[in-house]
């Protein structure tokens, strides 16, 4: 009994959690356990004997209850700090991702640049972008026959109307609606079919019109120069090329100073220094004549631009496309124009 007494200590203080404690409890003083077992067997012996062995027993029995009772103890304080070490929260960790939104880099850029020509006294006009020949085209004075007309540049509708390949036909819908003064900006979408690197078939375009009298070319650099300094800084080089639109004479092509490599000739610039940024020009009389604003009384400038080239060379994005994809980790990290 003394051996089997010795036997269930060591199994209690080995005992790794209450469900082998309970086990032993069961094995030796259980009521089919190891101690009552030889218990039963006392018969056999005189009456000293007996009462021997069962003031021994009780006193193995207190033992181990009270062993088992200190280990239950010591086992749920365990189980009790092993459960607070798990359910610990650390409230220094950094919390999980919220990922706040922003606006569309081509988005900022529209609003970036209209902030500069409203600050300077443009209005916002706008003009549908499933549009009439006559306003893309006639009316600003492009010729049946002009390559810009080809099906190959132009999205047409089955009904003859066309996705509107500028933002041109804004200056017309604007002048058959309104009287000079007109200054206005019409930012918007514009479709061509074009599709590599540089070109989407859908890009955005910035439209500037200002008509009143005695309207100058030195006017249009002026407002120009403004703008394009707020852009891109005060020391940005600025050049006006001779071009041709059929709707501005004369016209320009406005070039400013390589964002890469500021001037000296690079793989972006194709080593002129120079990236052509818009398109610009005194409105052509005939433009005049076909809205019925007298070229005689009044003159103006018009000018163009293309949203997604000014934010790739601000923001030095090689491709086009990107623009589009709308990979949130793309578009967080442009914050405006400004
Ligand atoms: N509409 C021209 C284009 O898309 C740009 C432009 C606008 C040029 C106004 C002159 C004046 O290329």
């Amino acid at each position: 009994m003394k051996s089997l007494g010795e036997e269930a200590k060591a199994l209690i203080q080995k005992a790794t959690d209450l469900k082998q404690l309970n086990d032993i409890r069961v094995a030796f003083l259980g009521k089919k356990g190891k101690l009552k077992n030889i218990l039963k067997t006392l018969g056999k012996l005189s009456p000293e004997e007996r009462k021997e062995i069962g003031q021994l027993a009780n006193k193995i029995k207190e033992e181990l209850e009270e062993l088992l009772k200190s280990q239950e103890t010591t086992l749920k304080q365990k189980a009790l700090e092993e459960e607070l070490r798990k359910e610990k929260i650390d409230i220094t960790l950094p919390a999980s991702w919220i990922d706040i939104g922003s606006s569309h880099p081509v988005i900022s850029t529209l609003i970036g640049i209209s902030e500069i020509f409203i600050s300077m006294g443009f209005s916002v006009a706008e003009g549908p972008e499933v549009e009439k020949e006559e306003y893309n085209f006639d009316m600003l004075n492009i010729p049946k026959d002009h390559p810009a007309r080809d099906m190959q540049d132009t999205f047409f509708l089955n009904n003859g109307d066309i996705l509107r390949t500028h933002t041109s036909p804004v200056q017309v819908r604007t002048m058959l609606t309104r009287k000079p003064p007109i200054a206005i900006i019409a930012p918007g979408r514009v479709y061509r079919k074009d599709a590599d690197p540089t070109h989407s078939p859908m890009f955005h375009q910035i439209e500037g019109l200002l008509v009143d009298e005695n309207v100058t070319f030195r006017d249009l650099k002026g407002i120009l120069k403004i703008f394009l300094e707020s852009v891109f800084g005060k020391d940005v080089g600025i050049r006006f090329r001779p071009s041709y639109f059929p709707f501005t004479e004369p016209s320009a092509e406005v070039d400013i100073s390589c964002t890469v490599c500021g001037g000296k000739g690079c793989r972006v610039c194709k080593g002129t220094g120079w990236l052509e940024i818009l398109g610009c020009g005194m409105v052509d009389p005939n433009v005049f004549k076909a809205v019925n604003i007298d070229p005689d009384k009044y003159s103006g400038f018009a000018f163009g631009l293309g949203i997604e080239r000014i934010a790739m060379l601000k923001y030095r994005i090689t491709d086009i496309r990107l623009l589009f994809e709308n990979n949130m980790r793309f578009n967080h990290q442009f914050k405006g124009i400004r």
